[in-house]
């Protein structure tokens, strides 16, 4: 745990992201940004924007708040379920899958709760903070219930998709949209996880990026040509019931043709993702899999899951990006419950849907990115969050100290807070920067009194160079951007 440990105490100390209600002993699966991970954030969710938003994709904020009757229909209040067990002594609960996967080191998704009770029984297993006796095991529901009004039964959404389904038919029509098109969603999630545990790993509010992209089964349309050679790191079903860990490169052109994927845009957003990842966030390949989900856990929704996990050094592999192919349950069951007609030329849309963790991605960044020996951020430039920091050499000559403050002002027209001003003992100054992964410093010295240049120093190599204040802007816009 050196690393997490370590990056969490940066975290910390700068306020990065931080438990909530932290005066008041903190609320278990609750963590809140300060401004530099909110920045961090927003800019990984700009990125995945930039890169998967083509034309044909709409954008909608919605009610994180829904009626009961959206996850009666969608088949949450049902389904939405995780198995726990009680402490006869100590009272704690506990995840009865996570139990026996800890001390079995065999998984057990998809087994009824029945099957889960026996085991935990015929193998003893035991609390694991006060060593007593368990209850028997019990379904528990996910989500977070409401009272809205006086009296009427509501839930916050358990995944944002949940708005794009009941949303769909005014969406369509409201936007002229034709077949195939997406509806995407960024916004909070929550989820009454019993254990929330690993920093951001599993949190009971958290933040998804999805797109659900509506389309004709019979007639994709979909612009998987320029991806069919791209080759993805897969953990394959016959691989993990071999308890295997052995990743087989596949090009797209074979998953489709062997009907692994069973969907043209599911595989486009199998590559796309695998593409964003790792030359947009710059994540080491050998990192990333894409794990087959097996028959037995894949969700109630869907006709096959491929989770993007990434390799994280203290928790290993974590789902960081789901991929479901939704076939067309959703739009079904609410078109039953609602009443209201779904389909669109003549057909009831499939749905293929990517659903990123953005906190989990976050982390992902941090991982990756830290670099143990110096304890600092290497972030690709684009994602760090500030871009340029401004020093004087000394804080207590006015000359310098007012031409740093011109220069600040000027770069903040340009940059807006991807710029920082700040004063003290320059190595300080540059120690601070580098921790929270800042890749430009410009410092004002003597030399710029006489000559109107500055230094600039880079992150990485610590290297400085001497650029006039007159073509700064264009200098910093050229590492920045070309990084
Ligand atoms: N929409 C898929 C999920 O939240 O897991």
């Amino acid at each position: 745990m050196e690393k997490i440990s370590e990056i969490q105490k940066i975290c910390l100390r700068r306020a990065i992201v931080f438990p909530t209600a932290e005066i008041y002993g903190g609320i278990s699966g609750f963590f809140d940004y300060g401004e530099i991970g909110k920045k961090i954030k927003d800019k990984i969710i700009a990125e995945l924007k930039k890169f998967f938003k083509e034309e044909n994709f709409i954008e909608i904020e919605g009610s994180i708040i829904l009626p009961k009757e959206v996850f009666k229909a969608s088949g949450h209040l049902d389904s939405f379920v995780d198995p726990i067990v009680k402490c006869k002594n100590c009272n704690s609960y506990f995840r009865a899958d996570h139990l026996i996967e800890e001390k079995l080191k065999i998984k057990v998704e998809g087994k009824s709760i029945e099957e889960i009770d026996r085991i935990i029984k015929e193998n003893k297993i035991k609390c694991p903070n006060c060593n007593s006796e368990l209850e028997n095991v019990k379904e528990f529901n996910l989500m977070f219930k409401l009272t809205v009004g006086a009296e009427n039964e509501a839930y916050l959404r358990p995944e944002t998709a949940q708005n794009i389904f009941i949303d769909f038919k005014r969406i369509y029509f409201g936007y002229g949209a034709k077949l195939p098109f997406a509806i995407m969603q960024v916004g909070y999630s929550f989820r009454n996880e019993i254990s929330p545990r690993q920093f951001l790993i599993r949190l009971r509010a958290f933040t998804q990026f999805e797109i659900e992209m509506f389309f004709d089964p019979k007639n994709e349309n979909c612009p998987i040509e320029k991806y069919l050679d791209v080759e993805l790191p897969i953990l394959t079903r016959e691989a993990q019931r071999k308890n295997s860990e052995e990743i087989k490169w596949i090009k797209v052109r074979e998953l489709l043709e062997n009907k692994i994927i069973k969907s043209k845009w599911q595989a486009y957003f199998l590559a796309k993702e695998f593409i964003f990842f790792t030359q947009v966030l710059k994540i080491d390949k050998n990192k990333l899999r894409f794990r087959h989900v097996l028959e037995e856990e894949t969700p109630f929704y869907s006709a096959g899951n491929f989770d993007l996990e990434y390799y994280f050094d203290d928790f290993g592999w974590k789902e960081i990006v789901g991929n479901a192919y939704r076939t067309d349950y959703d739009l079904k069951v609410h078109m039953q419950h609602s009443k209201e007609d779904l389909k669109v030329e003549n057909i009831i849309a499939h749905v293929a849907e990517p659903s990123f963790g953005i906190d989990r991605i976050f982390l992902a960044l941090l991982n990756e990115h830290f670099k143990i020996d110096r304890k600092y951020f290497a972030f690709p430039y684009k994602l760090a969050p500030y871009y340029v920091a401004v020093f004087p050499l000394v804080s207590n000559k006015e000359e310098i100290v007012k031409k740093a403050r011109e220069v600040y002002e000027m770069l903040r027209k340009e940059f807006f807070d991807d710029v920082i001003y700040d004063e003290g003992f320059i190595g300080k100054l540059y120690a601070k920067a580098d921790e929270i992964g800042i890749p430009l410093c410009i410092t004002i010295d003597y030399q710029t009194l006489n000559d109107n240049s500055v230094t600039i120093r880079f992150r990485d190599t610590k290297e400085q160079i001497r650029v006039s204040i007159s073509e700064l802007i264009n200098k910093i816009k050229e590492i920045i951007f070309s990084n």
